[in-house]
């Protein structure tokens, strides 16, 4: 059975309230299991799941979900509360391959994806945070519309002209920025506006608009809900419970992905990790503090380079004398433990990340909602393509 958006929101944020000693911390300081007396069956699972373990479950929520979830709440019916239907359009007409020349085979498809969401009624729509405006480019190109492309930066909407006039399709960039006070402006007279990925203020810009000057339509799939000048969430709608205040910090757990996990394709990341991991350990013994001490960021050479002379820079920069030996097997192997240790942290946190995400995405369509308009949420493309997958469609209630 599915929820209503204002229970679905309030069992979500009861969710992620119950288990704030999961996702509030940060695993990069963590010695062991800030939360295993509390959550037995968990740690018990969790110690068990090496690297590629956690890299697996990383690469697929549902079954994070399903493996941990029951774990950690087993009232909570974790597929209800999580269930987004999937729109199962296709684009029409279909495109032409050079209309997606020197755009990226992922991007492509959740541009194509959001386009074919987008129905056919040949209003002029206007494209939010255009960047380079390939969705506008292949709306113009579908004949869903003319086309008007929003974007700040100058070099984004003179190459997006120049690939418009390649493409003979009705689209015209504008310079401007959607934060001025008069952006309101660049909406009279459209039928519809797009936003693919626009982020924090950028998309929560246009929701104010739209709730005080009654748009015809919107599709928004918002981004970076942490991108914003306010250092505290500022809750859309009324619904929003007032016990679950986040920083912006927290709020980036919305769409963080692994830090860990692909980080092995990286080496230099991995080992610049390794490093401060084993650097941690050290100084917390040569302090006879228990506390994290932050480093600041370090040349790639030095990573390059011996763990010894690593930790040499960084204890410079933290007025900190060393031994003249410093055992880099033995710290370097304490860094490779608390890195899976932090894979482990993050695996558990990254069970409320989607939760967290369907919160902020259902505080915007309430948002909407209360100002009038009729909402639905779907899912636009598969998680693969980007996980970033939530569309809000809303149109003015008749
Ligand atoms: C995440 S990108 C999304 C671009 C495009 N919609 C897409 O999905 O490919 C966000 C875009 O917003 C633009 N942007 C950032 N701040 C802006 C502002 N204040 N006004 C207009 N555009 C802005 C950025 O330059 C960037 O092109």
């Amino acid at each position: 059975m599915s929820l209503s958006p204002v229970v679905r929101l309030q069992q979500l944020a009861a969710l992620l309230l119950a288990h704030q000693p999961l996702w509030r911390f940060h695993p990069f300081h963590c010695q062991q299991l800030p939360w295993a007396e509390t959550y037995p069956a968990l740690a018990e699972l969790v110690t068990r799941l090496d690297e590629s373990d956690c890299e697996r479950l990383e690469r697929d929520p549902d079954q994070l979900t399903a493996l941990l979830g029951p774990l950690v709440d087993t009232d909570c019916d974790w597929l209800t509360l999580l269930a987004v239907a999937g729109l199962e359009k296709t684009v029409a007409p279909s495109p032409p391959a050079w209309l997606a020349n020197g755009i990226g085979g992922r991007k492509w498809g959740q541009i194509s994806a959001f386009a074919a969401a987008v129905d056919n009624h040949q209003q002029p729509l206007l494209e939010w945070c255009a960047g380079k405006g390939h969705l506008g480019r292949l709306l113009a190109w579908q004949g869903k519309g003319p086309v008007q492309s929003l974007e700040w930066q100058p070099q984004l909407c003179a190459q997006g002209q120049q690939l418009a006039v390649a493409a003979e399709v009705a689209q015209q960039f504008v310079c401007g920025d959607v934060l001025a006070a008069d952006s309101d402006g660049h909406l009279a007279g459209v039928g519809g506006v797009v936003a693919l990925h626009a982020c924090g203020d950028l998309h929560g810009r246009l929701l104010q608009h739209a709730v005080n000057q009654r748009l015809p339509e919107l599709w928004l799939a918002p981004c970076c809900y942490h991108l914003t000048a306010a250092s505290h969430y500022q809750p859309f709608s009324d619904y929003w419970p007032s016990a679950l205040r986040l920083s912006r910090d927290e709020l980036q757990l919305a769409v963080q992905e692994s830090a860990t996990g692909g980080a092995r394709i990286d080496r230099l990341r991995w080992r610049e990790r390794q490093f401060r991991l084993a650097f941690d350990a050290l100084q917390r013994q040569l302090r006879g503090v228990d506390a994290y001490l932050a480093v600041p960021s370090v040349a790639k050479s030095l990573i390059s380079g011996s763990f010894a002379d690593f930790a040499r820079w960084a204890a410079e920069r933290k007025g900190l004398t060393l031994p003249t030996v410093v055992d880099d097997c033995h710290w370097l192997a304490e860094g490779e433990r608390r890195l899976l240790l932090v894979a482990r942290l993050e695996l558990v946190r990254h069970l409320f990340r989607r939760p967290l995400e369907l919160l902020l995405v259902l505080d915007r369509l309430l948002y909407l909602q209360q100002a009038g308009y009729q909402v639905s949420l779907n899912t636009f493309c598969q998680r693969q393509l980007s996980p970033r997958n939530l569309l809000l469609h809303a149109r003015p209630s008749t």
